[in-house]
């Protein structure tokens, strides 16, 4: 049982946070961490989004992926079948869709995923593929079957700095989820938090390529920028300017 009014309560699993409720009309905001880790640098910036959305009276959910047992779009295609009862949306059942049977009912959409090899995890790709494929028909010009409005943002986090993303490519990558993501649902907006602390303890792996000290001093003295720019994010996704 979640209480509304009650911040931090917690159920199994995911957590759900209920911020000042302003009647029914507060904004939804669903927070999908696409990180295998829930207190690490995706999941925090997360949280900061979440902590700016209820700031702005938003009640909030974070997602934690990898605590669901699911696939990516397994090619069905009973989105897309004309007359279906599935047109539209997504058929394949998993633990996946009690989550995407909550987007109409959700305002904003916030997406974290750590880069691993130089795209998101496996798991937030199959999360975009559930997501993003049913409400996109093959048509020409380009249009969405996305029910009703959601804005969405999108939190990258990886242990290059950010000439490195350039010259490796990340920003493409990041471009095209920005690409579909306008697609599908009308706005998208980013934000990519460099040159990570990835390790409890750098004296305890091998990782000769990253210079412990610089990157204790970047986690003490940017990161927390990065958490200010994830928190005004959130308040601008929950605002209703
Ligand atoms: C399997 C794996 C692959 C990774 N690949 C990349 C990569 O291609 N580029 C990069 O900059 N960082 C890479 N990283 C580092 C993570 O993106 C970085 O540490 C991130 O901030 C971790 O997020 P988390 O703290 O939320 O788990 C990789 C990490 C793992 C575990």
């Amino acid at each position: 049982m979640i209480a509304a009014g009650q911040p931090n309560s917690t159920r199994e699993g995911n957590v759900l946070n209920i911020a000042k409720k302003r009647g029914e009309s507060a904004l939804k905001v669903m927070a999908i961490n696409g990180s295998p880790r829930k207190k690490w640098n995706t999941a925090t910036l997360l949280q900061k989004s979440l902590e700016g959305a209820a700031s702005q009276g938003a009640a909030t959910e974070l997602i934690h992926l990898y605590d669901l047992n699911f696939k990516g779009c397994v090619s069905c295609f009973a989105c897309k079948t004309i007359g279906g009862a599935s047109y539209g949306r997504c058929a394949h059942k998993d633990d996946l869709t009690p989550v995407l049977e909550k987007l109409p009912e959700t305002d904003v959409l916030i997406l974290g995923s750590p880069i691993y090899f130089g795209s998101v995890t496996g798991e937030m790709q199959s999360f975009l593929e559930r997501l993003q494929f049913p409400f996109l028909p093959y048509a020409d010009p380009p249009s969405s079957l996305c029910p009703g409005k959601i804005r969405t943002g999108f939190i990258y986090t990886m242990n290059v700095d950010e000439s490195m993303s350039r010259q490796f490519g990340f920003d493409a990558r990041i471009a095209l989820n920005e690409f579909f993501l306008k697609l599908v649902f009308e706005n998208s907006e980013f934000l990519c938090s460099f040159d990570t602390y990835q390790f409890d303890d750098y004296s305890k792996v091998f990782a000769p390529r990253w210079d412990s000290e610089k990157k204790a001093k970047r986690r003490a003295e940017v990161f927390p920028e990065d958490c200010r720019r994830a928190l005004e994010m959130g308040k601008r996704l929950a605002s209703n300017g």
